[in-house]
């Protein structure tokens, strides 16, 4: 059944809070846990759909994880080749990271799995994953290079040096765990920098993976050993209410523990480049990932033209981002950002609609949009009816519009928001947004 929310018009944010657990470090804590020797635990998990998901794929695989309970997972290891072949498809549900970075994993295997996904997920490419890992020996099959994805058994792969046509963690992370079982190094070459929670955490599990400028490379069959791994706020759930709390007049709000991996801070550069008041506060290493407390208050913002050097580090961010723009003064320019045209959806074309419906003016382009913003004095968006087309992270973008709005906004299609933020309308109410969710009519 989907859901949708209604949203009262105005009020600001204040008060702490922790949004969940980061999506892309929750995975992999599972990930490598699962093939690590020894018993890894994990904390600040995330608890949503699709971190879920792929703990119920490895538990398929034959390994043996507890939790999530409060955010805490146990995940007793098999080892590099312990894992067993599923007796069913695997669901990855709304997960591109999940049946990515799976088919990176499962390529090497001596047994055979079927991946299968949402109807959003089946829609997205996978042949950006099939054809390097091919390259290194693979069998894949998929329907036109999307989802349902079978992976056939093979002896061995073998490594190789790949140049990624697009910037994309998820490809480069694929081909790191594939090459755990590869013969030889395998290297990925990155057209910019994108999220290196994968290196990072095959580094906490004492695999070498050496960085050289914009290559990464590992050897195959080394060892993991497990390890603990407290997983940070994420910072994608925290954007919205950095852009909420900052269109807001009034607002001062603390966002505890937020994770600040360089990699993924490309939102507070843009926010601030834009006049946002953002404090970092108490940096702090938690388990090899930067971490810290944000105090964001109210402030006039600026439209901007967006450096394309911060899009990849800001990638899931852009539909915040394009909320924060329709309240600017001035016009904001997006380039360089293709690759929102395959997430959940096309952020590019769906954001554009929301945005024309609520009254703004919003040019979608090619690779990004042009914003006119409304500007800090009047109120951005007038009242109505936005689909969230099954995406997360367009439903939560325009629910913090009504904090600029001149009447009610219904957001339909909202179900979703559970994949990455489970929790996401009580927190946000605790912070001041009006907020109430419902069954869809
Ligand atoms: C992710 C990488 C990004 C991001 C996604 C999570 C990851 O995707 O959009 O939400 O965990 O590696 P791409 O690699 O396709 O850019």
């Amino acid at each position: 059944m989907s859901r949708s929310f209604r949203v009262a018009p105005g009020g600001a944010l204040s008060g702490t809070v922790r949004v969940p657990g980061d999506k892309s470090i929750s995975h992999r804590s599972v990930m490598l846990g699962a093939i690590a020797d020894g018993v890894t635990e994990v904390t600040g998990f995330l608890e949503g759909a699709d971190a879920i998901s792929t703990m119920q794929i490895f538990r398929a695989l034959g390994v043996r994880i507890e939790g999530p309970q409060a955010g805490r997972v146990t995940v007793h290891g098999v080892g590099l080749n312990g894992l067993r072949a599923a007796s069913a498809a695997l669901d990855c549900g709304n997960a591109g990271t999940a049946m990515r970075l799976l088919m990176g994993l499962l390529a090497g295997q001596r047994f055979e799995s079927t991946l299968v996904g949402d109807a959003s997920l089946s829609k997205r490419p996978m042949r950006r994953v099939a054809e390097p890992l091919a390259q290194m020996g693979a069998r894949i099959e998929t329907r036109d290079g999307c989802p349902p994805v079978r992976i056939l058994p093979v002896e061995r792969l073998h490594g190789i040096r790949y140049r990624m046509p697009m910037a994309s963690a998820q490809v480069k992370s694929a081909l790191l765990l594939a090459g755990l079982y590869a013969q030889g190094e395998t290297t990925v070459i990155e057209p910019a920098p994108t999220r290196d929670h994968t290196e990072r955490m095959l580094g906490g599990f004492g695999v070498a993976v050496e960085r050289d400028g914009e290559a990464v490379t590992l050897r195959g069959g080394q060892p993991l050993r497990a390890t603990a791994i407290d997983v940070p706020a994420d910072i994608s759930s925290a954007a919205f209410f950095l852009v909420g709390a900052s269109i807001a007049p009034g607002s001062d709000l603390l966002l505890e523990h937020v994770g600040m991996n360089p990699t993924r801070t490309g939102v507070i550069a843009i926010l601030r480049l834009m006049g946002a008041d953002i404090e970092v506060r108490n940096e702090r290493e938690v388990g090899g990932e930067p971490v810290a407390d944000l105090r964001v208050r109210a402030a006039a913002l600026r439209g901007v033209a967006v450096p394309p050097e911060l899009v990849p580090l800001a990638i899931d961010e852009f539909p915040a981002l394009f909320v924060a723009a329709a309240c600017a003064e001035g016009r904001t320019v997006v380039t360089g950002a293709a690759e929102l045209r395959v997430k959940e959806s096309d952020r590019i074309v769906v954001m554009a609609q929301g945005l024309e419906a609520l009254g703004v003016e919003a040019r979608p382009t090619p690779d990004g949009m042009v914003i006119e913003g409304r500007g800090a004095r009047a109120a951005a968006f007038r009242p109505g009816t936005i689909e969230a087309h099954g995406d997360h992270r367009i439903a939560m973008s325009f629910a913090m519009a009504a904090l600029r709005a001149d009447g009610e906004l219904t957001v339909r299609d909202t179900a979703n928001v559970a994949t990455s933020f489970p929790g996401f309308e009580a927190l946000a109410r605790s912070a001041g947004l009006r907020i109430e969710a419902s069954a869809q009519a």
